[in-house]
Protein backbone atom coordinates (compact mmCIF):
# COMPACT_ATOMS: atom_id res chain seq x y z
CA UNK A 1 0.00 0.00 0.00
CA UNK A 2 1.17 3.71 -1.20
CA UNK A 3 0.30 6.79 0.76
CA UNK A 4 -2.26 8.84 -1.56
CA UNK A 5 0.72 11.53 -1.62
CA UNK A 6 3.65 8.87 -2.78
CA UNK A 7 1.36 6.98 -5.23
CA UNK A 8 0.84 10.59 -6.85
CA UNK A 9 4.39 10.93 -6.70
CA UNK A 10 5.00 7.48 -8.27
CA UNK A 11 2.36 8.00 -11.19
CA UNK A 12 2.35 11.66 -12.65
CA UNK A 13 5.11 12.69 -15.03
CA UNK A 14 4.00 16.11 -16.67
CA UNK A 15 6.27 18.51 -16.77
CA UNK A 16 7.83 19.60 -13.77
CA UNK A 17 6.23 16.45 -11.27
CA UNK A 18 9.32 15.07 -9.09
CA UNK A 19 8.54 11.92 -11.82
CA UNK A 20 8.17 13.20 -14.37
CA UNK A 21 11.81 15.19 -13.68
CA UNK A 22 13.20 11.91 -13.18
CA UNK A 23 11.97 10.47 -16.72
CA UNK A 24 13.50 13.48 -18.29
CA UNK A 25 16.86 12.32 -17.15
CA UNK A 26 16.85 9.35 -19.19
CA UNK A 27 16.40 9.11 -23.65
CA UNK A 28 12.97 7.71 -23.55
CA UNK A 29 11.34 5.94 -27.08
CA UNK A 30 9.57 9.35 -29.06
CA UNK A 31 8.10 6.84 -31.64
CA UNK A 32 9.03 4.27 -33.91
CA UNK A 33 11.42 4.86 -37.24
CA UNK A 34 9.16 3.18 -39.03
CA UNK A 35 6.19 5.80 -38.03
CA UNK A 36 8.80 8.32 -39.98
CA UNK A 37 10.05 6.02 -42.38
CA UNK A 38 10.37 8.58 -45.43
CA UNK A 39 12.20 12.03 -45.77
CA UNK A 40 9.49 14.51 -46.29
CA UNK A 41 6.90 12.01 -45.40
CA UNK A 42 3.65 12.61 -43.53
CA UNK A 43 4.98 14.15 -39.44
CA UNK A 44 3.50 11.86 -36.48
CA UNK A 45 1.71 13.18 -33.41
CA UNK A 46 4.37 12.60 -30.33
CA UNK A 47 2.72 12.58 -26.81
CA UNK A 48 5.09 12.17 -24.58
CA UNK A 49 5.24 12.59 -20.64
CA UNK A 50 2.09 14.97 -21.08
CA UNK A 51 3.61 16.92 -23.59
CA UNK A 52 1.91 17.04 -27.06
CA UNK A 53 5.00 17.09 -29.89
CA UNK A 54 5.67 16.33 -33.52
CA UNK A 55 7.68 14.30 -35.36
CA UNK A 56 8.86 14.57 -38.89
CA UNK A 57 11.47 13.09 -41.33
CA UNK A 58 13.53 15.91 -43.34
CA UNK A 59 14.50 15.72 -47.01
CA UNK A 60 17.92 15.05 -45.66
CA UNK A 61 16.64 12.02 -43.26
CA UNK A 62 17.44 13.94 -40.43
CA UNK A 63 14.88 13.36 -37.69
CA UNK A 64 13.37 16.22 -36.04
CA UNK A 65 10.21 16.40 -32.88
CA UNK A 66 8.99 19.67 -31.95
CA UNK A 67 6.12 21.22 -29.88
CA UNK A 68 3.09 20.75 -31.86
CA UNK A 69 2.22 24.23 -31.25
CA UNK A 70 3.08 26.91 -33.94
CA UNK A 71 5.01 29.47 -32.24
CA UNK A 72 3.11 32.05 -34.89
CA UNK A 73 -0.06 31.87 -33.06
CA UNK A 74 -0.52 28.47 -32.30
CA UNK A 75 -1.44 26.29 -35.24
CA UNK A 76 -1.02 22.25 -35.11
CA UNK A 77 2.67 21.33 -37.07
CA UNK A 78 0.94 17.60 -37.44
CA UNK A 79 -0.88 19.43 -40.24
CA UNK A 80 2.21 21.16 -42.09
CA UNK A 81 3.89 21.04 -44.75
CA UNK A 82 7.20 18.23 -44.40
CA UNK A 83 9.11 19.91 -47.86
CA UNK A 84 12.57 21.25 -48.76
CA UNK A 85 14.44 20.16 -44.65
CA UNK A 86 11.69 22.11 -42.53
CA UNK A 87 8.43 21.65 -41.53
CA UNK A 88 6.31 24.50 -42.61
CA UNK A 89 2.84 25.40 -40.92
CA UNK A 90 -0.19 25.99 -43.25
CA UNK A 91 -1.43 29.04 -41.42
CA UNK A 92 0.37 31.53 -42.54
CA UNK A 93 3.86 29.47 -43.99
CA UNK A 94 6.15 29.52 -41.55
CA UNK A 95 8.66 26.77 -41.95
CA UNK A 96 10.67 24.99 -38.93
CA UNK A 97 14.03 22.91 -39.50
CA UNK A 98 14.68 20.09 -37.47
CA UNK A 99 16.35 21.64 -34.61
CA UNK A 100 13.42 23.65 -34.29
CA UNK A 101 14.70 26.99 -35.85
CA UNK A 102 12.26 28.87 -37.92
CA UNK A 103 13.85 29.49 -41.20
CA UNK A 104 11.35 31.38 -43.34
CA UNK A 105 8.07 33.91 -42.97
CA UNK A 106 6.45 33.49 -46.28
CA UNK A 107 3.98 35.99 -45.70
CA UNK A 108 5.97 38.46 -43.30
CA UNK A 109 6.92 41.74 -44.61
CA UNK A 110 9.86 42.40 -42.35
CA UNK A 111 10.77 38.76 -41.99
CA UNK A 112 12.43 37.90 -37.94
CA UNK A 113 13.00 33.94 -38.61
CA UNK A 114 16.17 34.52 -37.34
CA UNK A 115 14.69 35.24 -33.92
CA UNK A 116 12.38 32.63 -33.25
CA UNK A 117 12.76 29.21 -32.18
CA UNK A 118 10.21 26.61 -31.35
CA UNK A 119 10.30 23.97 -28.68
CA UNK A 120 12.74 21.01 -29.69
CA UNK A 121 13.89 18.15 -28.16
CA UNK A 122 17.45 16.22 -29.25
CA UNK A 123 16.80 12.71 -30.71
CA UNK A 124 18.65 9.74 -31.55
CA UNK A 125 17.73 6.55 -33.55
CA UNK A 126 18.69 3.05 -32.85
CA UNK A 127 17.07 0.03 -32.81
CA UNK A 128 14.05 1.33 -35.17
CA UNK A 129 13.52 4.00 -32.27
CA UNK A 130 13.40 7.27 -32.13
CA UNK A 131 14.79 7.87 -28.83
CA UNK A 132 14.42 11.79 -27.35
CA UNK A 133 16.13 13.51 -24.20
CA UNK A 134 13.73 15.74 -22.83
CA UNK A 135 15.48 17.31 -19.80
CA UNK A 136 15.20 20.77 -21.00
CA UNK A 137 11.82 22.42 -20.67
CA UNK A 138 10.68 23.12 -23.96
CA UNK A 139 12.32 26.33 -25.11
CA UNK A 140 13.89 26.75 -21.76
CA UNK A 141 17.63 26.75 -21.30
CA UNK A 142 19.68 24.15 -22.39
CA UNK A 143 20.70 21.30 -19.47
CA UNK A 144 23.45 19.04 -19.35
CA UNK A 145 22.98 16.17 -21.74
CA UNK A 146 22.85 12.47 -20.24
CA UNK A 147 24.37 10.11 -22.37
CA UNK A 148 22.18 8.20 -24.73
CA UNK A 149 21.99 4.52 -22.91
CA UNK A 150 22.84 1.65 -25.72
CA UNK A 151 21.13 -1.40 -24.92
CA UNK A 152 22.99 -3.03 -27.95
CA UNK A 153 21.22 -1.81 -30.40
CA UNK A 154 24.05 0.81 -31.89
CA UNK A 155 25.72 -2.26 -33.35
CA UNK A 156 22.76 -4.46 -34.41
CA UNK A 157 22.24 -5.28 -37.79
CA UNK A 158 19.55 -3.20 -39.39
CA UNK A 159 17.76 -6.11 -40.65
CA UNK A 160 17.75 -7.45 -37.57
CA UNK A 161 16.35 -4.21 -35.44
CA UNK A 162 13.03 -5.25 -34.79
CA UNK A 163 10.38 -2.78 -32.69
CA UNK A 164 7.09 -2.69 -31.90
CA UNK A 165 4.84 -0.67 -29.85
CA UNK A 166 1.49 -0.94 -28.26
CA UNK A 167 -0.59 1.52 -26.68
CA UNK A 168 -2.11 0.66 -23.05
CA UNK A 169 -5.10 2.79 -21.52
CA UNK A 170 -3.98 3.09 -18.06
CA UNK A 171 -0.91 4.86 -16.10
CA UNK A 172 2.48 3.47 -16.97
CA UNK A 173 3.50 2.00 -13.25
CA UNK A 174 0.83 -0.30 -13.95
CA UNK A 175 1.86 -1.56 -16.78
CA UNK A 176 5.32 -1.83 -15.08
CA UNK A 177 3.77 -3.78 -12.48
CA UNK A 178 2.31 -6.27 -14.74
CA UNK A 179 6.13 -6.96 -16.58
CA UNK A 180 7.29 -7.48 -12.98
CA UNK A 181 4.90 -9.76 -11.66
CA UNK A 182 5.93 -13.51 -13.34
CA UNK A 183 2.91 -14.82 -10.44
CA UNK A 184 0.27 -13.50 -12.30
CA UNK A 185 1.19 -16.18 -14.85
CA UNK A 186 0.18 -19.23 -13.43
CA UNK A 187 -3.17 -17.35 -13.40
CA UNK A 188 -4.03 -15.14 -16.22
CA UNK A 189 -2.16 -17.05 -19.09
CA UNK A 190 -3.09 -20.13 -18.41
CA UNK A 191 -5.23 -22.83 -20.15
CA UNK A 192 -6.41 -25.95 -19.63
CA UNK A 193 -4.69 -27.99 -22.65
CA UNK A 194 -1.66 -27.57 -21.10
CA UNK A 195 -2.88 -30.86 -18.70
CA UNK A 196 -2.56 -32.58 -21.70
CA UNK A 197 1.35 -31.96 -22.37
CA UNK A 198 3.13 -34.93 -21.55
CA UNK A 199 6.79 -35.05 -19.49
CA UNK A 200 8.87 -34.70 -22.63
CA UNK A 201 11.91 -35.77 -20.32
CA UNK A 202 12.88 -32.21 -19.63
CA UNK A 203 11.72 -31.95 -16.06
CA UNK A 204 15.08 -32.43 -15.02
CA UNK A 205 18.10 -29.35 -14.19
CA UNK A 206 19.21 -28.06 -16.82
CA UNK A 207 17.20 -26.48 -19.81
CA UNK A 208 13.24 -27.34 -20.10
CA UNK A 209 11.40 -27.35 -23.34
CA UNK A 210 9.35 -24.48 -24.39
CA UNK A 211 6.43 -26.91 -23.22
CA UNK A 212 7.56 -27.65 -20.24
CA UNK A 213 8.11 -24.62 -18.67
CA UNK A 214 4.14 -24.20 -19.37
CA UNK A 215 3.34 -27.45 -17.76
CA UNK A 216 5.15 -25.56 -14.51
CA UNK A 217 3.69 -22.32 -14.36
CA UNK A 218 0.35 -24.29 -14.17
CA UNK A 219 1.71 -27.08 -11.57
CA UNK A 220 2.88 -24.44 -9.02
CA UNK A 221 1.14 -20.97 -8.89
CA UNK A 222 2.67 -20.53 -5.53
CA UNK A 223 5.87 -19.33 -7.07
CA UNK A 224 8.32 -18.01 -4.20
CA UNK A 225 10.01 -14.54 -5.48
CA UNK A 226 14.10 -13.44 -5.25
CA UNK A 227 15.28 -10.06 -5.56
CA UNK A 228 19.04 -9.18 -6.16
CA UNK A 229 19.34 -5.63 -6.54
CA UNK A 230 21.98 -4.56 -9.16
CA UNK A 231 23.25 -1.30 -10.58
CA UNK A 232 20.79 -1.32 -13.41
CA UNK A 233 17.97 -1.66 -10.52
CA UNK A 234 17.26 -4.90 -9.83
CA UNK A 235 17.06 -8.51 -11.10
CA UNK A 236 14.83 -11.10 -9.61
CA UNK A 237 13.57 -14.79 -9.81
CA UNK A 238 10.92 -16.67 -9.49
CA UNK A 239 10.92 -20.13 -8.57
CA UNK A 240 8.42 -22.76 -8.84
CA UNK A 241 8.54 -26.11 -7.80
CA UNK A 242 7.78 -29.03 -10.64
CA UNK A 243 5.86 -31.75 -11.13
CA UNK A 244 9.19 -33.70 -10.63
CA UNK A 245 10.24 -32.37 -7.72
CA UNK A 246 12.86 -30.01 -8.96
CA UNK A 247 13.26 -26.00 -8.84
CA UNK A 248 12.36 -23.90 -11.82
CA UNK A 249 13.90 -20.53 -11.46
CA UNK A 250 12.54 -17.55 -14.35
CA UNK A 251 14.81 -14.94 -13.88
CA UNK A 252 13.61 -11.12 -14.98
CA UNK A 253 15.74 -7.80 -14.87
CA UNK A 254 14.63 -4.71 -14.33
CA UNK A 255 16.33 -0.97 -15.79
CA UNK A 256 15.75 1.76 -13.98
CA UNK A 257 13.80 3.91 -14.73
CA UNK A 258 10.98 2.34 -16.96
CA UNK A 259 12.56 -0.82 -18.84
CA UNK A 260 12.49 -4.97 -18.13
CA UNK A 261 14.06 -8.09 -20.11
CA UNK A 262 11.35 -10.83 -19.41
CA UNK A 263 12.42 -14.32 -18.83
CA UNK A 264 12.46 -17.08 -21.37
CA UNK A 265 14.94 -20.19 -22.28
CA UNK A 266 18.06 -20.10 -21.91
CA UNK A 267 18.29 -16.16 -21.60
CA UNK A 268 17.12 -13.22 -23.39
CA UNK A 269 18.09 -9.91 -24.24
CA UNK A 270 14.37 -8.56 -25.97
CA UNK A 271 13.41 -5.96 -23.98
CA UNK A 272 10.29 -3.59 -23.14
CA UNK A 273 10.36 0.08 -22.22
CA UNK A 274 7.02 1.42 -21.45
CA UNK A 275 7.27 5.06 -21.74
CA UNK A 276 4.27 7.37 -20.08
CA UNK A 277 2.06 9.52 -22.80
CA UNK A 278 0.28 11.11 -20.12
CA UNK A 279 -0.88 10.48 -16.98
CA UNK A 280 -3.12 8.17 -18.31
CA UNK A 281 -1.96 6.56 -21.54
CA UNK A 282 1.24 4.24 -22.01
CA UNK A 283 3.54 3.51 -24.65
CA UNK A 284 4.99 -0.52 -24.48
CA UNK A 285 7.74 -0.96 -26.77
CA UNK A 286 9.30 -4.10 -27.24
CA UNK A 287 12.00 -4.38 -29.36
CA UNK A 288 15.55 -6.55 -30.32
CA UNK A 289 18.74 -5.68 -28.77
CA UNK A 290 21.14 -8.31 -29.86
CA UNK A 291 21.35 -10.85 -32.65
CA UNK A 292 19.50 -14.02 -31.24
CA UNK A 293 21.76 -16.44 -29.21
CA UNK A 294 20.50 -19.67 -28.68
CA UNK A 295 23.30 -21.88 -29.19
CA UNK A 296 21.44 -25.08 -28.73
CA UNK A 297 18.03 -24.12 -29.84
CA UNK A 298 17.34 -24.63 -25.53
CA UNK A 299 13.75 -24.21 -25.16
CA UNK A 300 12.71 -24.84 -28.77
CA UNK A 301 9.32 -23.00 -30.73
CA UNK A 302 5.93 -24.07 -28.89
CA UNK A 303 4.26 -26.50 -31.68
CA UNK A 304 1.34 -26.36 -29.36
CA UNK A 305 -2.01 -24.48 -29.91
CA UNK A 306 -2.19 -21.60 -27.13
CA UNK A 307 -3.55 -18.12 -27.73
CA UNK A 308 -0.79 -16.15 -28.61
CA UNK A 309 -1.14 -12.42 -29.57
CA UNK A 310 -2.49 -11.94 -33.05
CA UNK A 311 0.87 -11.06 -34.83
CA UNK A 312 -0.75 -11.74 -37.76
CA UNK A 313 -2.84 -8.47 -37.28
CA UNK A 314 -0.16 -6.02 -36.38
CA UNK A 315 -0.16 -2.76 -38.03
CA UNK A 316 2.07 -1.60 -40.71
CA UNK A 317 4.55 0.41 -38.97
CA UNK A 318 4.78 -1.77 -36.01
CA UNK A 319 2.13 -0.14 -34.06
CA UNK A 320 0.20 -3.02 -32.43
CA UNK A 321 -3.53 -2.71 -32.89
CA UNK A 322 -6.45 -3.76 -29.91
CA UNK A 323 -9.26 -5.36 -31.60
CA UNK A 324 -9.52 -6.22 -27.72
CA UNK A 325 -10.39 -3.45 -25.25
CA UNK A 326 -12.25 -2.31 -22.07
CA UNK A 327 -14.91 -1.03 -24.70
CA UNK A 328 -16.02 -3.89 -25.34
CA UNK A 329 -14.94 -6.12 -22.72
CA UNK A 330 -11.92 -7.75 -24.31
CA UNK A 331 -14.70 -9.74 -25.94
CA UNK A 332 -14.93 -12.30 -23.20
CA UNK A 333 -15.68 -15.61 -24.07
CA UNK A 334 -17.11 -17.23 -20.93
CA UNK A 335 -17.98 -20.74 -22.82
CA UNK A 336 -13.58 -20.33 -23.17
CA UNK A 337 -13.81 -19.32 -19.80
CA UNK A 338 -15.19 -22.25 -17.96
CA UNK A 339 -13.33 -24.94 -20.52
CA UNK A 340 -10.19 -23.60 -22.93
CA UNK A 341 -8.75 -20.62 -20.69
CA UNK A 342 -8.41 -19.37 -17.22
CA UNK A 343 -9.54 -16.21 -18.22
CA UNK A 344 -11.71 -16.24 -21.34
CA UNK A 345 -9.65 -13.62 -23.41
CA UNK A 346 -7.88 -14.54 -26.43
CA UNK A 347 -4.58 -13.79 -26.23
CA UNK A 348 -1.95 -13.26 -23.66
CA UNK A 349 -1.52 -9.03 -24.43
CA UNK A 350 -5.06 -9.10 -24.15
CA UNK A 351 -5.30 -10.53 -21.00
CA UNK A 352 -2.57 -8.18 -19.92
CA UNK A 353 -4.32 -5.59 -20.95
CA UNK A 354 -7.72 -6.73 -19.12
CA UNK A 355 -5.94 -7.08 -16.09
CA UNK A 356 -3.69 -3.56 -15.51
CA UNK A 357 -6.20 -0.95 -17.33
CA UNK A 358 -9.34 -2.54 -15.55
CA UNK A 359 -7.54 -1.03 -12.72
CA UNK A 360 -8.25 2.36 -13.77
CA UNK A 361 -6.91 5.50 -15.32
CA UNK A 362 -4.14 5.48 -12.39
CA UNK A 363 -4.90 3.05 -9.72
CA UNK A 364 -5.42 4.31 -6.34
CA UNK A 365 -2.93 2.05 -3.74
CA UNK A 366 -3.94 3.36 -1.00
CA UNK A 367 -6.60 0.36 -1.12
CA UNK A 368 -3.50 -2.00 -2.38
CA UNK A 369 -3.55 -5.36 -0.33
CA UNK A 370 0.24 -6.63 -0.97
CA UNK A 371 1.24 -10.03 -0.66
CA UNK A 372 4.00 -12.57 -1.78
CA UNK A 373 3.63 -12.26 -5.35
CA UNK A 374 4.42 -8.10 -5.05
CA UNK A 375 7.75 -8.25 -4.03
CA UNK A 376 9.69 -6.95 -7.49
CA UNK A 377 6.50 -4.42 -8.09
CA UNK A 378 7.19 -2.73 -4.75
CA UNK A 379 11.16 -2.70 -4.80
CA UNK A 380 10.43 -0.71 -8.02
CA UNK A 381 7.96 1.67 -6.26
CA UNK A 382 10.36 2.05 -3.60
CA UNK A 383 13.16 2.88 -5.81
CA UNK A 384 11.55 5.25 -8.33
CA UNK A 385 9.93 6.97 -5.42
CA UNK A 386 13.64 7.06 -3.55
CA UNK A 387 15.03 9.00 -6.92
CA UNK A 388 12.35 10.91 -7.55
CA UNK A 389 12.19 12.83 -4.14
CA UNK A 390 16.33 12.90 -3.93
CA UNK A 391 15.83 14.51 -7.36
CA UNK A 392 13.34 16.99 -6.13
CA UNK A 393 15.08 17.97 -2.65
CA UNK A 394 18.45 18.76 -4.86
CA UNK A 395 20.52 16.13 -4.13
CA UNK A 396 23.29 14.87 -6.69
CA UNK A 397 22.11 13.24 -9.73
CA UNK A 398 24.89 10.74 -9.29
CA UNK A 399 22.92 8.90 -7.41
CA UNK A 400 20.39 8.16 -10.18
CA UNK A 401 20.80 4.35 -11.10
CA UNK A 402 21.20 3.02 -14.75
CA UNK A 403 22.79 6.00 -16.05
CA UNK A 404 25.57 4.19 -17.53
CA UNK A 405 27.00 0.88 -17.58
CA UNK A 406 27.20 -2.19 -19.72
CA UNK A 407 23.66 -2.77 -20.50
CA UNK A 408 24.49 -5.45 -22.97
CA UNK A 409 25.17 -7.52 -20.23
CA UNK A 410 21.76 -7.47 -18.46
CA UNK A 411 19.68 -10.63 -19.89
CA UNK A 412 16.67 -12.97 -18.28
CA UNK A 413 16.57 -16.28 -18.10
CA UNK A 414 15.19 -19.36 -17.02
CA UNK A 415 15.95 -22.96 -16.13
CA UNK A 416 15.39 -26.08 -13.43
CA UNK A 417 18.13 -25.39 -10.95
CA UNK A 418 20.99 -27.73 -11.13
CA UNK A 419 21.99 -29.14 -6.85
CA UNK A 420 22.75 -25.70 -4.97
CA UNK A 421 22.87 -23.94 -8.52
CA UNK A 422 22.25 -19.84 -7.61
CA UNK A 423 19.78 -18.29 -9.85
CA UNK A 424 21.75 -14.95 -9.76
CA UNK A 425 24.56 -16.32 -11.66
CA UNK A 426 22.18 -17.32 -15.05
CA UNK A 427 21.83 -14.83 -17.29
CA UNK A 428 24.84 -12.88 -16.35
CA UNK A 429 28.76 -13.03 -18.38
CA UNK A 430 29.74 -15.84 -15.62
CA UNK A 431 26.55 -18.22 -16.88
CA UNK A 432 28.55 -20.79 -18.61
CA UNK A 433 25.67 -20.91 -21.25
CA UNK A 434 25.75 -17.15 -21.85
CA UNK A 435 29.51 -17.65 -22.67
CA UNK A 436 28.84 -20.79 -25.18
CA UNK A 437 26.53 -18.44 -26.84
CA UNK A 438 28.63 -15.20 -26.76
CA UNK A 439 32.09 -17.48 -28.19
CA UNK A 440 29.79 -18.52 -31.07
CA UNK A 441 28.57 -15.26 -32.01
CA UNK A 442 32.42 -14.31 -32.18
CA UNK A 443 33.23 -17.39 -33.80
CA UNK A 444 30.40 -16.50 -36.54
CA UNK A 445 31.87 -13.05 -36.55
CA UNK A 446 35.36 -14.66 -38.17
S1 LIG B 1 0.13 29.88 -36.80
FE1 LIG B 1 1.75 28.87 -37.79
S2 LIG B 1 2.38 30.27 -39.29
FE2 LIG B 1 0.80 31.30 -38.28
FE1 LIG C 1 1.28 -11.19 -18.51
Amino acid sequence: MLSAEDNEILTRVGPGTPMGNLLRRYWIPACLSAEIAEPDGPPVRVRLLGEDLVAFRDTDGRVGLLEESCPHRGASLFYGRNEECGLRCTYHGWKFDVTGQCVDQRSELRPFSQRIKTGSYPVHESGGIVWALLSAPLGGPAQTLTPFRDFGTESLPAPLATANKEVIYCNWVQSMDGDLDTAHISNLHQFDAIDGIPDDGTDEPGYPSGYQSMRFWRHDARALIEVEDTWHGFRYAGIRVTPNGHQHARITAYIFPASTIIAQIPFSTRQIFVVPADDYTTHRYNFTTQPPQNPRGYGGPVFFTYPTYPFEMMAQKGVVPRPYNRGNDYLIDRDAQKGVSYSGIRDFRSQDAMATETAGPIYDRTREHLGSTDVALIRMHRLLLRCAKALAAGEDEVTLPALAGDFRSIRGAEKILEEGEDWRVLGTNDDPVVQEALKAAEDDDR
